[in-house]
């Protein structure tokens, strides 16, 4: 009689890192309460609610502050063996630097407490696109200021939570900020002005490094990495053409980040684009040494969606603000597969890809994938009639992306996990909870009550047979 791990054919390493990742913001709620100071998003809703689908804004998240005891037995019901979380900066620093609020400590100390008990890693985040709100009328990643108080602050997570979390992220996805605070108005300040944005990237580089510097001074024997969304460039065609404006779209958005944080180093093509368009940013003389010295130990990989484009076909008039678009057009494949809630092009290859640029460019570099899922609307509808929402498509998803990781490992990929995004039904900025991507369903309209879906029990299976 065949077991359940015979028929299995896509078989994991052992040990592999089988989790989920979240962020504060996205799930914590309490966001005025508890001692917490405002972040941007704190402050934008605040100011605009309009912009946030159907007026739910970031205190009305799956509410984990209170519900965390629930929240990581049901990890453990779903198989968790590792799950990342992010520190709230303005949870911690309320006015993003000098006075601590004790009341964080106690709480991400009760946390990390409590996922230990039960046998789930901690992974933790330093910064999920949430700047205090003082520290943005500061100026935010614009500002030098605010890099030394971010130091500070990580600084700080270190001494507290360092001697049991071992695996440490100064960011996720800092490309993000960039793009969409100062570039597309996703995002506070929602500027469109391309030498912040650059300044803001060079900083949030710089952050990084300092942080790792005094994670490493401290010698407290863990790892600390960043992780990126690492969107890889296709070109329509093998053309010349194409093929520059494919490069100049990964050198602007991936190698930016990816060349410092494992290298470095900013690519020597990067700093020539900028140079030529008198955009570098402002630095000081110590700076590149510091970001060459403090690399990281390990990169995480988030993967949603490929990034595909074309050589650019009419240029922009010279006077309007500059783009990065300057160099390219984004360019939409016929047929494409789509996730249609999202917007988002569905490519499973395009994870391996990443992985084996990883592998042949980047020294091998110890990854895991950091964030994978997929977003749904109006899942109630596929509620059977016990209440528990059938997304066969998500588990399809997943198990489309995982073939692809498993191939890559098999030719040499030091790829140690695969985290989902995400663990219950979650918050998604300006999107609220349109999209739902949880492995656990959360009604609102219901005391936020939790219900594991149908990915939630494929999930543990999986991780109980470490692989499918
Ligand atoms: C990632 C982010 O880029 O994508 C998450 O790290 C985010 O914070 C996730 O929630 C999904 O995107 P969205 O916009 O649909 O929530």
């Amino acid at each position: 009689m065949s077991t359940d791990v015979e028929k299995n054919k896509y078989i994991f390493p052992k040990d592999f890192w089988w989790g989920s990742a979240s962020s504060a913001t996205q799930m914590e709620g309490f966001s005025g309460a508890e001692g917490k100071g405002k972040n941007i998003w704190d402050y934008w809703y605040e100011t605009e609610p309009n912009r946030f689908y159907q007026g739910i804004g970031p205190d009305n998240t799956s509410q984990f502050y209170t519900k965390f005891f629930e929240d990581i037995q049901l990890m453990k019901e779903t198989g968790h063996k590792s799950f990342r979380f992010s520190i709230s900066w303005s949870r911690m620093f309320p006015m993003g630097r000098g006075d601590i609020n004790q009341k964080a400590i106690d709480f991400y100390n009760t946390i990390i407490n409590t996922l230990l008990e039960n046998e789930i890693e901690p992974f933790v985040n330093l910064y999920h696109f949430d700047m205090p709100m003082a520290m943005q009328d500061e100026g935010g990643w614009e500002s030098r200021s605010v890099v030394e108080a971010y130091v500070e602050y990580a600084s700080t997570c270190f001494e507290h939570f360092g001697d049991r979390v071992l695996k440490w992220f100064t960011h996720n996805e800092p490309i993000v900020p960039v793009e969409c605070g100062y570039l597309y108005g996703h995002h506070y300040p929602a500027l469109c002005d391309f030498e912040k944005a650059v300044q803001v990237g060079f900083h949030s580089v710089l952050a990084s490094a300092k942080a790792i510097q005094v994670y490493r001074d401290k010698e407290l024997g863990g790892k600390i990495g960043i992780i990126l969304n690492v969107t890889p460039s296709y070109p329509r065609s093998n053309h010349p053409a194409d093929l520059e404006a494919a490069e100049k779209a990964d050198l602007l958005f991936n190698r930016s980040f990816l060349d410092p944080s494992v290298k470095g180093e900013f690519p020597e093509k990067l700093i020539d684009m900028l140079r030529v368009e008198n955009f570098l940013p402002k630095y000081e003389a110590e700076d590149l040494d510091i970001i060459r010295k403090n690399t990281v130990d390990l990169l995480g990989i988030n993967y949603y969606q490929p990034r595909r484009v074309k050589e650019k076909e009419n240029m922009p008039n010279p006077n309007a603000p500059f783009m990065p678009e300057r160099y390219f057009d984004n360019y939409d494949m016929p047929g494409k597969k789509l996730n249609p809630y999202r917007g988002w092009e569905i490519y499973e290859k395009g994870i391996y890809d990443i992985l084996k640029n990883i592998q042949q460019n980047y020294g091998n570099i110890e990854c895991f994938i950091s964030e994978n899922g997929m977003g749904v609307e109006s899942e109630e509808r596929f509620k059977d009639t016990n209440g528990v929402i059938q997304d066969d498509y998500r588990i399809n998803f997943y198990e489309d992306h995982l073939k692809w990781v498993h191939k890559a490992l098999n030719e040499g990929a030091n790829v140690k996990g695969f985290h989902v995004w995400t663990f219950t039904d979650n918050w998604s900025w300006l999107n609220s909870y349109k999209n739902r991507y949880g492995l656990i369903s959360v009604d609102l309209q219901n005391d936020y009550k939790r219900t594991i879906k149908k990915s939630g029990y494929w999930f543990k299976k999986l991780v109980d047979n470490n692989g499918f």
